[in-house]
């Protein structure tokens, strides 16, 4: 062997070695850093990669496969998505963000902090007793064919008979029903809803349009960027109602700035303006529409609308 083969050989041993090394050493964050990433990955990445990252709608995004990608490739991915679906996240994320998340989307994943069935137990309402439940079918519906329909504005879901097109039931769910599975025996019909903020803004709208005849839309701040932000294109007032919860804040703030930047007037409400500390979810957005109602009463008065009889809309909904 010759001294070029040796040292050849020697090289390509170190090779293999540090390898080996790369694969075992996981990139590292501080602590502070391994917590605003997991915060950002819970809000903006979770809902398509799931929480545990094993995938969802998006690839599954545990160290295995992440760190086959590289940090670099990893950022790219982030900051402008592929064709595939991913989204880009360069309007979002700062620089520095996105190369964050690229290094902790390499770490193996958190454990998700528990909402357990002591938990689920303590928020449950029973309704009717499971020895009052009927132990046949009550009707003649066919519940194979059966869609629930969600009603936005009067926070209802429509249950519709997919065999004859009539509603046959309408059930009154709270405001800001997101979607509506069905549970596996069929019997019954979950619904999920979002924070009541949302609840309140669809409210909100729906009082603006039926008393003052302007056209008025409720969304909320995930989805708004979506495609409605195209609206501030024209004039446009938009409303935000911020509970003052924790978890939407990142959400509400991305949207403010992003309806403010494109230069749509912008009116944040919050209960603490008006010195209000400490509430629950519910009673903030209970809250939040008292501050608008006088509001909009004053604009249809002065838009010469009578609030208490829209010329179009009559008391009684009939539904048959
Ligand atoms: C709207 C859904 C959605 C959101 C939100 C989302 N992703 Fe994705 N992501 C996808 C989809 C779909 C793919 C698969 C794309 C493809 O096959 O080209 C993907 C792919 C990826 C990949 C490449 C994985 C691979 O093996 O090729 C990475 C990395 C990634 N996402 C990271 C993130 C991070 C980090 C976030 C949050 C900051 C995020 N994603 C938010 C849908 C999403």
């Amino acid at each position: 062997m010759n001294k070029f083969t040796i040292s050849a050989l020697a090289l390509a041993v170190a090779g293999v070695f540090n390898m080996a090394y790369a694969a075992d050493e996981q990139p590292t964050l501080s602590v502070e850093k391994k917590a605003a990433a997991a915060k950002v990955y819970f809000e903006r990445c979770a809902g398509c990669h799931g929480i545990l990252r094993k995938g969802a709608t998006g690839k599954n995004l545990e160290p295995k496969n992440t760190a086959k990608l590289g940090q670099n490739r990893l950022e790219k991915i982030i900051s402008y998505g592929t064709e595939g679906g991913m989204v880009n996240f360069d309007d979002i994320l700062s620089k520095d963000d996105i190369s964050m998340m690229a290094t902790y989307i390499q770490q193996t994943p958190d454990t998700p902090p528990e909402f357990g069935m002591k938990d689920m137990l303590a928020s449950w309402k029973v309704m009717v007793k499971p020895e009052d439940r009927p132990t046949k079918q009550m009707n003649k519906i066919n519940l194979k064919n059966v869609f629930s329909v969600t009603l936005r504005d009067t926070g209802e879901v429509a249950l519709i008979d997919g065999d004859t097109k009539q509603i046959w039931g309408i059930v009154k769910t709270g405001y800001a029903v997101h979607i509506s599975r069905l549970s596996a025996s069929g019997r019954y019909v979950y619904v999920i809803g979002r924070d009541t903020g949302y609840g309140a803004a669809q409210e909100v709208a729906l009082k603006i349009k039926e008393t003052c005849a302007i056209h008025a839309e409720a969304y909320s701040s995930s989805e708004v960027l979506h495609g409605p932000l195209q609206l501030v294109t024209k004039p446009l007032l938009i409303l935000i109602l911020d509970t003052g919860m924790p978890l939407v804040q990142d959400s509400l703030d991305t949207a403010e700035a992003r309806f403010r930047a494109a230069g749509g007037a912008v009116q944040r409400l919050r209960p603490a303006d008006v010195g209000a500390e400490g509430l629950t979810p519910a009673a903030a957005a209970a809250l939040l529409l008292t501050l608008v109602y006088p509001v909009i009463l004053a604009v249809a008065v002065a838009l010469g609308h009578d609030p208490d009889r829209p010329a179009t809309l009559s008391k009684v909904t009939q539904t048959t």
